[in-house]
């Protein structure tokens, strides 16, 4: 690829008028470069636009695919002056067409290459249908499942976050200067959108300039790091202050002290609501707020349109804040070729070859594997024997929507059911496919008693539909519906071993479910390949190996509840249970019902002997440990080896332990395997009061386990 140099970069924004500057700082909707002129003008006048603003607009979302953005692109650059091309966006979150697992799915992997892995595949896919762009990855930290949009992030933890920030980056990325079959990512929502007040969405956010340093900021800061062309703006407030109009957050943070220099994007009409935040009191105050925030392009709003020429004109918005976004703009449009092929990577031979292909569902299929986390298995209840007469019953038995929110081009209908994949296989299997969510009719009920009665084990299917996660999707119960509740506690009376599989997009209060099942299994919405890698999994041909990334609360009183809590003044002391002056409920234990970290696999390791090689050392110094594990079992046992380490007293309260390295290693049956870790003490650094990011000397409790319930532990002291 060839590239503008940065002084024709500048020469081109200096031609441009101050219409078309302000054209370039707004985003539309695909429609309006794909209808028929006359359907067009209906949005266009409804919004103010004429058809020369429609073809200064500098970048377009939701429209793909090769044909179509061809044609648009070719038809925006015979009206653009200039012949300033067009950039598309899309929101391709866990997959173009080729859908993997929702992100809190894939997180459970612990295997941040094959995240990057996705995000590659997610790219060629994007990249030959003609998009730029992806408004992805979503690094919001998440601690609250009532929350619809904890299905698009990688849980609670600021670590494992930031590992996952850098490998959809570096997937999506990859060599965008000389690989066409790759996108520009932008993290987003900046900032801490996940951490909305009752867990209700586009609520207000409350936190302390540390705490968001603390745990909020860093996984966008891996992003960035990683090379992230573009930043999203939040809906949310941060400490009184739309993220849009916020220039502490946007200039100061994200400028300023991370060094970012691409392009700020709003989110949908984000600059708008500065309004309705009481921080604006007319869309031409959010304009001049929004802009003198950073806020480069604004999406699907039309403030910078409205009002810009207005505001520079009255002297209150100086051009050179219009100027440096519009540079901003072409410079993303120049790292990616556009200037010299304002197509990029739109091809249709490749679509038709690329989009979809066995080698991408392959990857989909592992990202399945990888991405079911077993939660119950009593008495080994699973996996399935062959001999066995089993019953698959339930919503999802014969459903097909198993790829969940932000699934734009992934399509049901190519997607396998249970019932499609499971009927293939020569096991004896009865299938009774309820057909509600949210309802079971007495016929289905026989049919399931029925089924029931015939067979020696019941798999009941059960979960949320997509639209019950995502964006716009907060609930105050986060139970299974009712009817599938009644569904399990209908099938207990036949006494025999009942094993839940559950499809769903945040943690779920599964308190009764796990009672009353022997077997549970968590399948997130997984995706495209997804029936095959449950199937799989339940007949034992794949072992379990997912691990939770975000803890499962008791009920929904519970919440928050995450691993990497505070000790309180109070702490429940397991020598004094009795004390009622503790922090804790009267009607609930303190801990959740599946913590951080936490999923069996079929056989299990034991750990013995954590090893610290030194027990003192010095502030530049590392800590050195081992811990062996051990399988008695007759099969190899792939295992995720958690390290977690507790810092005992700092100048502002520590978490009881934050997770600081893991390793997935295979321990062969029969054999033991020792596992070394080492972190330097620089990696215990934390936000101090003066806002100061540094590790102190003092006692330090390095821990490792399984998850972070189950650990080993010994103290280590550092010293100055
Ligand atoms: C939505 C979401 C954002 C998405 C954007 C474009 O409201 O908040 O994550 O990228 O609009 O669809």
């Amino acid at each position: 690829m060839t590239f503008l140099k940065q002084t024709e970069l500048v020469n081109l924004v200096a031609q441009l008028s101050l219409e078309e500057k302000i054209g370039q700082l707004q985003q539309l909707t695909g429609n309006f470069y794909t209808e028929e002129e006359a359907e067009i003008t209906g949005p266009m006048t409804e919004v103010g636009l004429t058809e020369k603003s429609v073809y200064e607009a500098g970048s377009v979302l939701g429209l793909s695919g090769a044909k179509a953005t061809m044609e648009a692109q070719s038809k925006y650059l015979s009206k653009n002056r200039l012949q300033i091309p067009l950039l598309f966006m899309a929101d391709i979150v866990h997959g173009y067409r080729t859908i993997f697992p929702i992100p809190l799915g894939l997180a459970s992997s612990w295997n941040p290459e094959l995240v990057k892995k996705t995000a590659q595949v997610a790219a060629v896919e994007s990249a030959v249908s003609g998009l730029h762009v992806t408004f992805s990855p979503m690094v919001d930290l998440v601690r609250d499942p009532r929350w619809g949009r904890v299905m698009e992030s990688t849980g609670e933890d600021p670590y494992l976050n930031q590992l996952y920030a850098k490998a959809f980056v570096e997937g999506y990325q990859g060599d965008l200067a000389n690989d066409p079959l790759t996108i520009a990512a932008c993290v987003k929502h900046f900032a801490a959108y996940g951490a909305p007040e009752g867990g209700r969405e586009y609520n207000t956010v409350n936190m302390s300039d540390r705490q968001l340093r603390e745990s909020y900021l860093p996984a966008y800061q891996a992003a960035l790091e990683a090379g992230c062309k573009l930043v999203m703006t939040a809906f949310n407030t941060v400490d009184g202050i739309p993220a849009t109009a916020n220039r502490y957050l946007n200039r100061d943070i994200l400028r300023k002290e991370f060094g970012f220099k691409g392009v700020l994007i709003s989110d949908w009409a984000a600059t708008k609501e500065v309004v309705a935040h009481g921080v604006a009191a007319n869309e031409k105050e959010a304009a001049a707020l929004s802009l003198e925030a950073g806020v480069d392009i604004e999406m699907m709003a039309f403030c910078y349109q409205h009002f810009l020429k207005e505001l520079v004109a009255e002297g209150k918005i100086a051009t050179d804040l219009i100027d440096e976004a519009v540079l901003r703009i072409l410079e993303l449009k120049n790292d990616l070729g556009l200037f010299e092929n304002p197509y990029r990577g739109a091809n249709e031979e490749q679509e038709a070859a690329l989009v979809f292909s066995k080698e991408h569902q392959e990857i989909a299929l592992q990202a399945a594997r990888e991405s079911i986390v077993l939660l119950e298995n009593k008495q080994n209840v699973l996996p399935l024997q062959k001999q066995e007469k089993v019953a698959f019953v339930g919503p999802f038995v014969e459903y097909h929507d198993l790829l969940g929110n932000w699934s734009w081009k992934g399509n049901p209908s190519e997607t396998e059911t249970i019932k499609e994949v499971a009927s293939k296989r020569k096991e004896s299997i009865e299938f009774v496919a309820t057909s509600g969510i949210w309802e079971l009719t007495d016929e289905e009920l026989t049919a399931a008693h029925k089924a029931a009665e015939k067979t020696d084990k019941i798999i009941l299917f059960l979960g949320e539909t997509a639209d019950m996660s995502g964006e716009a999707s907060s609930r105050t119960n986060i139970q299974l519906p009712t009817a599938q509740l009644t569904l399990l506690r209908e099938l207990k009376v036949h006494g025999k071993p009942i094993v839940v599989v559950t499809f769903n997009g945040r943690p779920l209060d599964l308190t009764e479910v796990a009672e009353l099942s022997d077997g549970l299994v968590e399948a997130w919405f997984p995706g495209t390949k997804g029936a095959q890698a449950v199937t799989e999994i339940l007949f034992g041909e794949t072992a379990p190996t997912g691990r939770l990334t975000m803890s499962f609360p008791r009920n929904v009183g519970q919440i928050p509840v995450y691993y990497n809590h505070f000790n309180t003044g109070r702490p429940i002391d397991a020598n004094d249970a009795d004390n009622k002056y503790v922090s804790k409920y009267l009607d609930v234990s303190n801990e959740p019902l599946y913590p951080f970290g936490y999923g069996l696999s079929y056989d299990k390791v034991s750990y013995q002997d954590l090893v610290i090689q030194e027990e003192t050392i010095g502030l530049d110094g590392k800590i050195s440990a081992s811990v062996t594990l051990q399988n008695n079992s007759n099969q190899p046992v792939t295992e995720t080896v958690q390290w977690y380490v507790r810092d005992i007293v700092g100048e502002v309260v520590r978490p009881m332990k934050e997770l600081k390295g893991f390793e997935t290693c295979v321990v062969p049956a029969g054999e033991s395997k020792l596992v070394t870790w080492e972190i330097s003490v620089e990696e215990l650094a934390y936000i101090h009061v003066n806002l100061e990011k540094k590790a102190d000397a003092g006692e330090f409790v390095v821990m490792v386990g399984s998850n972070s319930s189950e650990v080993l532990a010994k103290t280590i002291t550092v010293k100055n």
